[in-house]
């Protein structure tokens, strides 16, 4: 009984708030055939959408006006809100449906709602990323963009979702071997550490440090240039250094040097 009297009274309290905003608008509405509705008369009686136009706006607070979107007011006119392609068409981008999924607020156009499985929308942009994810077939192909990006524009650490192969390999580490968009195109520079390799080449790298030779030195990448994995010649680098009759009774040179990363002179 308690409850259903309170009800009435909120639906009576509802009428008469409704039927004062329609007097009150109905006077703005006569006043209106002298004077026209100017864009500093919404905020009278709105106060969210000029409040969150004025504090994030962007473009939809300098660019454009209430009036330019809001053309005509009920109960004078029909086409109170507005459809984006009145202003943007002519881009993919624009070619998409339900723009206020992501733009989910048009008085603060660029507070973006994204959710971790969009991908096409973000290739009306970024083309050429969406070709190295599919020219070159990865895991990370059949993960959406946002999986990663969750905002617009940040850039995460592989370490959100990777273990390192050895500590203190850092994201810029990591881009060194994997392009992030095509991860299995693994190549780097003569630079990169042994130790970058060796968590995964062990054997290799126990054998490099206790060899006494003149390749004792050389980085991994030194000899493995470019890409993973290659396998390099020893004429590459130093020809044929011995006889010719010798190199033709015995072309193979490690059977005579055993072995590139300890080799037997
Ligand atoms: C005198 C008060 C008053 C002023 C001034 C006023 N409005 Fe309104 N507005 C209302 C009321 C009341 C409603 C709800 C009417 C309805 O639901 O039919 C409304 C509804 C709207 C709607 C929603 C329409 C819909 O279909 O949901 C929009 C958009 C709007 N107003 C924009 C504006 C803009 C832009 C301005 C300034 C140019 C403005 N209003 C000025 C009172 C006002
Ligand atoms: C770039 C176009 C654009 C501009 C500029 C704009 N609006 Fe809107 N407005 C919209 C759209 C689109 C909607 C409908 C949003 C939706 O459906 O979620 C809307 C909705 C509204 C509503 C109805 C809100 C509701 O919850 O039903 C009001 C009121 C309103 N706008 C007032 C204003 C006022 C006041 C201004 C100026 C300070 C303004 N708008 C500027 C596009 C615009
Ligand atoms: C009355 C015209 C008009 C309408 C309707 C309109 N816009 Fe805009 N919008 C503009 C103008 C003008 C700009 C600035 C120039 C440009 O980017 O084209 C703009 C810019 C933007 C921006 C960039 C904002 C910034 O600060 O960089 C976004 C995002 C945007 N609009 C989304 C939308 C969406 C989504 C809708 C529909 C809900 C919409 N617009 C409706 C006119 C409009
Ligand atoms: C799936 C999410 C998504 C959808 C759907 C979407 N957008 Fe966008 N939009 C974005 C992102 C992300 C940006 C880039 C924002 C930035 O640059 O900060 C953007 C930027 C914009 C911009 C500003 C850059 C420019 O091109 O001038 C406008 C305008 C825009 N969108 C309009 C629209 C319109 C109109 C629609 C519907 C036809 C729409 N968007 C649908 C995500 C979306
Ligand atoms: C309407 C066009 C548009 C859409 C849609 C769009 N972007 Fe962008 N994006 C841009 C622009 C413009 C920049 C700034 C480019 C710059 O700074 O060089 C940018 C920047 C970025 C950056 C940062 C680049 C850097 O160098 O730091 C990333 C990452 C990014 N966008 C990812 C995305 C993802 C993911 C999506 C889909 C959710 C998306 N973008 C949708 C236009 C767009
Ligand atoms: C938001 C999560 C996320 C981020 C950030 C991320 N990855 Fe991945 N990555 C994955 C998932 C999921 C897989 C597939 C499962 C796995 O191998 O763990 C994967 C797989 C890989 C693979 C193996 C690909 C294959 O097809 O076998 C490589 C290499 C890789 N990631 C490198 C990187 C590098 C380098 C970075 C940073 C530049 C990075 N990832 C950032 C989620 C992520
Ligand atoms: C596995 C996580 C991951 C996925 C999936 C991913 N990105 Fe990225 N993206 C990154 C990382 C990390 C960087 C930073 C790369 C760098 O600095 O070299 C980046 C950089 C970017 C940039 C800046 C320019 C560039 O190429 O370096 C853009 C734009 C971008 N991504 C868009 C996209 C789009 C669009 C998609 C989906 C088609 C996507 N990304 C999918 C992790 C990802
Ligand atoms: C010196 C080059 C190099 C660096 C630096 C590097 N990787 Fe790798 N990564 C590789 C190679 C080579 C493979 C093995 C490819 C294969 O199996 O054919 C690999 C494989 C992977 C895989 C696939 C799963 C696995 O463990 O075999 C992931 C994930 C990965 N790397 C992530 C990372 C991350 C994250 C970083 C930075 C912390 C990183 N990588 C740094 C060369 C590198
Ligand atoms: C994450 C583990 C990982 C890392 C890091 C790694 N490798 Fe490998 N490497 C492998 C695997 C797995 C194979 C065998 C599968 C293949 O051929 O891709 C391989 C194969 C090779 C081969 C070819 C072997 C053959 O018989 O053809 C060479 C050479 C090689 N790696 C060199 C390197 C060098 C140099 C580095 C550092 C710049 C490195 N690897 C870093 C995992 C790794
Ligand atoms: C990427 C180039 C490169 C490749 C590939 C390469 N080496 Fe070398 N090697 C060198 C350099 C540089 C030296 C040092 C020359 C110097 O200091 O005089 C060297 C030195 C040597 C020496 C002398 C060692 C000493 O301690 O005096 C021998 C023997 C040798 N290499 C054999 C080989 C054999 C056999 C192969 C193939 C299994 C090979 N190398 C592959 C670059 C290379
Ligand atoms: C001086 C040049 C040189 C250096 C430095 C070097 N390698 Fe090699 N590596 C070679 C050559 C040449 C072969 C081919 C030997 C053959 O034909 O059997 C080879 C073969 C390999 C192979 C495949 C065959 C095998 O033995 O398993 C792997 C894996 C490899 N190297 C990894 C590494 C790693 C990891 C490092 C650093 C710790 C390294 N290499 C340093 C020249 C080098
Ligand atoms: C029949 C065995 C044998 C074969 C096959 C052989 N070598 Fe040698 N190599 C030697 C011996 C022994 C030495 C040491 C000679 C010396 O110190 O004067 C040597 C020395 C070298 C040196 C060091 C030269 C210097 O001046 O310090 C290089 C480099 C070399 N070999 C490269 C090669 C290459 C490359 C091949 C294959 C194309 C090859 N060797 C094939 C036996 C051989």
């Amino acid at each position: 009984m308690k409850n259903k009297n309170a009800t009435f009274i909120k639906i009576k309290n509802t009428f008469f708030l409704s039927a004062t905003i329609l007097i009150a608008f109905s006077a703005v509405a006569m006043a209106q055939e002298a004077v026209s509705l100017q864009n500093t008369d919404c905020i009278k009686c709105h106060k969210t959408e000029p409040a969150t136009v004025e504090r994030n706006g962007g473009l939809h607070k300098t660019a454009v006006g209430c009036l330019d979107c809001h053309t005509e007011h009920p109960p004078l006119g029909t086409e109170a809100i507005p459809q984006c392609s009145m202003c943007h068409s002519g881009e993919p981008h624009y070619e998409l449906e339900n723009c206020l999924s992501c733009h989910s607020d048009p008085h603060q156009p660029l507070a973006l709602q994204l959710d971790d499985n969009i991908t096409t929308a973000c290739l009306t942009c970024h083309p050429e990323q969406g070709k190295e994810l599919q020219d070159h077939p990865s895991k990370h192909t059949e993960v959406a963009c946002t999986f990663c990006h969750t905002e617009h524009g940040e850039i995460p650490d592989c370490s959100v979702c990777h273990e390192p192969h050895t500590q203190g390999q850092t994201t810029k580490d990591c881009l060194g071997c994997h392009p992030v968009h095509q991860p299995l195109v693994i190549h780097y520079s003569n630079e990169t550490p042994r130790s970058y390799c060796t968590p995964c080449h062990e054997d290799i790298g126990e054998l490099m440090n206790k060899t006494t030779t003149k390749h004792k030195t050389f980085t991994c990448a030194f000899c493995h240039r470019g890409v993973h994995p290659v396998v390099p010649q020893c004429e590459t680098c130093h020809g044929k250094p011995h006889s010719a009759a010798q190199h033709k009774a015995m072309p193979n040179c490690l059977d005579c040097h055993l072995d590139a990363h300890n080799l037997a002179k």
